[in-house]
């Protein structure tokens, strides 16, 4: 921000904002994140799990382990199917050791992050038939150089399973660790759940989520995380959909399947990657609450993904899909005295977590979907009638399937529809009107799933670059001032891991140690912050600012903060001299501040080694006589906020 001259110079635009009438309420829980388990965003990313393949259920059992010996002995590790053929957790494997030279390592997922000084805790589920083993951990490096170390001597002996504990500090910091258990002295143990984590999980809970990921979404403060996807709610088939149920209760129990993003995309191809539901529906609660946001639960429809098999559950036999959604209500907001409130007071959260809302289906459409929606509809609204659901528009926000979708569903007075769109930059920028003539009546949208994606690709060409962000926070102005229609918000996806993503751009991008907010982070973060509690107008010739010569603009007061904001963006690359008449009663300060968001090169991005390349600075702004002068540097994205009595 560059003070202006006072003289007017022959380009200024002179912006009126008019502070005191509030044109519509911004919902408390207007911008939130999008979370799904894609780019290894839960397993290997936020859950902090760092071993892979911990119970041996992968397709391929010892995916992940090598066995490390001197010498081949027949038998030595078995990989053991349970007798219970319907086994939660099928599979476990059983150590023979009578050379005493023998161990396995985990590789992790692309390596294990160790951080120098910092505690890891082990755990593992054991069954000593003949006593003897003693186990020898360890933490190696590439050089197989030990960097951390500890022992666990089974206590018990017999058929029955034990859970046993210890931990161990690391002495090195190394981003792409392993980690080895050493069989030493003779016996037989079965074993299971062999776990670490770090020991500096979120809140310190045990075998809880990465700090650094949870950190960066709590500081976004966003109103409502969706949960949990994207197209892992539909599953390949249904057979491989998401099945709340089975996320809940102990760990060991959560029956794994393959992660539906696994070899989706032949160029992406991750066969390792597999769904443990470690972070499942209670600890997803449980989330939502500890950063104040609102759960915003996605669940299948009776449709797997329709990119896929397009396999769908018969009408007469969608029951069970229904009930799922009906138990998720209850399991979130039921009384103690009902099943599911019983199984979260049971699980250590009494309280109701006060779910308020909840799509049905993903990205799914046709009249399929229409007929499956109509019965969910039906049962969920007997049972609670203020309950919100939201509805799907397809996978693209125009055409014949969105067509249909949107205007039956407005005749149905759907609460919500949910429009998704990757598209490029320009796409953004001449749809930040969109909302402007939309219908003001009971159905709102939800726009749950968007980004800039430079060639419509999965694997967008550009890693969320300064110009896919500019164009998001243009666009982005238009939900905010059409902010009675667009009543949320979510950019996707949120994570990525940068040795193993599918699908990029993404919000937010971690290595085994690190993460870093991108550009669009940013974005998404100060208009999370600074979402205020009504829209104001804000016009340059009696128009709403949509692109007039590069500008867009929207404005709100917060009402309990006492604060003028005003959020408006440059696309353009040339500075722009805007002077903002503030017109209205309420008596404004004359100090106030302008949060910042620039880069000369719109292909800059953040990185590991630069996380802030693109980041806000604050400066301070004069206000006299209700006038702000300003001079907005080309790209960029500024956000005003002058306090008010
Ligand atoms: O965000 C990635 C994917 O995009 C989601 O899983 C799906 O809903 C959409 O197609």
């Amino acid at each position: 921000m560059i003070a202006c001259p006072t003289v007017l110079k022959a380009q200024t635009k002179i912006v009126k904002v008019n502070i005191d009438q509030s044109i519509a309420k911004v919902q408390p829980n207007m911008w939130g994140v999008f979370f799904e388990d894609i780019n290894f965003g839960a397993d290997g990313g936020i859950y902090a799990e760092l071993i892979k393949n911990r119970s041996f259920e992968f397709t391929k059992p010892l995916m992940g382990w090598t066995v490390q010996r001197k010498k081949a002995n027949e038998g030595e590790i078995l990989v053991v199917n349970r007798a219970d053929v319907n086994s939660t957790n099928p599979r476990y494997i059983q150590i023979n050791n009578e050379n005493g030279v023998f161990g396995i390592t985990n590789e992790g997922f692309k390596g294990i992050g160790v951080k120098k000084g910092l505690k890891y805790n082990f755990s593992v589920m054991y069954r000593q038939l003949a006593a003897g083993v003693k186990l020898r951990l360890q933490l190696l490096d590439a050089n197989n150089q030990v960097i951390g170390e500890g022992n666990l001597v089974p206590a018990d002996t017999g058929n029955e399973w034990k859970k046993q504990s210890t931990s161990f500090t690391a002495t090195q910091t190394d981003p792409k660790a392993k980690f080895a258990i050493t069989f030493e002295g003779k016996g037989k143990i079965d074993l299971d759940m062999i776990s670490l984590f770090p020991g500096d999980t979120w809140k310190n809970r045990p075998q809880g989520l990465r700090s650094d990921m949870v950190q960066l979404l709590a500081d976004m403060k966003p109103g409502f995380i969706r949960f949990p996807g994207g197209c892992i709610v539909e599953g390949t088939d249904l057979a491989n959909r998401y099945q709340w149920k089975n996320t809940i209760g102990p760990i060991e129990d959560r029956k794994l399947i393959i992660n539906r993003w696994n070899t989706e995309f032949a160029d992406r191809s991750a066969p390792d990657y597999f769904q443990s539901f470690g972070l499942g529906f209670f600890e997803y609660f449980q989330l939502a609450e500890d950063i104040g946001s609102d759960a915003l639960p996605i669940l299948n429809c009776g449709m797997a993904c329709q990119f896929n098999s397009g396999e769908v559950a018969a009408l007469d036999e969608l029951d069970p899909y229904v009930q799922d959604a009906l138990d998720l209500i209850e399991f979130a907001n039921g009384d103690v005295s009902t099943k599911w409130g019983k199984k979260r007071a049971d699980l250590g959260h009494p309280k109701p977590f006060n779910l308020k809302m909840m799509g049905v289906g993903n990205e799914n459409w046709g009249p399929q979907y229409l007929e499956r929606l109509a019965i969910f509809t039906k049962a969920i609204k007997a049972k609670y009638p203020d309950f919100k659901l939201i509805n799907s528009s397809g996978t693209d926000p125009q055409g014949d399937r969105f067509n249909l979708l949107n205007t039956t569903l407005r005749e149905n007075k759907a609460d919500f529809i949910d429009e998704h769109y990757y598209r490029p930059a320009d796409w953004f920028l001449k749809n930040a009107g969109r909302y402007d003539n939309y219908p003001r009546n009971d159905t709102k949208v939800f726009v749950g799933e968007y980004a800039v994606h430079a060639d419509q690709s999965h694997v967008g060409s550009n890693r969320n670059n300064w110009q896919s962000a500019l164009a998001s926070a243009s666009l982005m102005t238009g939900l905010e001032r059409n902010a009675d229609v667009v009543q949320m918000a979510s950019y996707a996806p949120l994570f990525a891991h940068i040795d193993a993503w599918q699908w990029a751009p993404d919000m937010i991008w971690v290595d085994n140690l690190q993460s870093y907010g991108t550009p669009d982070y940013y974005v998404q973060k100060l208009f999370s912050t600074n979402k205020g509690t009504d829209v104001v107008s804000i016009t340059l010739d009696g128009k709403n600012i949509i692109g007039q010569d590069g500008i867009y603009a929207s404005s709100v007061i917060d009402s309990k903060k006492k604060e003028l904001i005003i959020k408006i963006s440059n696309s353009s690359d040339q500075p722009k001299t805007i002077d903002f008449d503030l017109e209205g009663k309420r008596k404004l300060q004359s100090k106030g501040t302008v949060e910042e968001l620039t880069s000369s090169n719109l292909n800059q991005v953040n990185s590991f080694t630069n996380p802030e390349a693109v980041s806000p600075k604050i400066s301070a702004i004069k206000i006299k006589d209700k006038k702000l002068n300003i001079n907005l540097k080309p790209y960029s994205f500024n956000v005003f906020k002058i306090p008010f009595n």
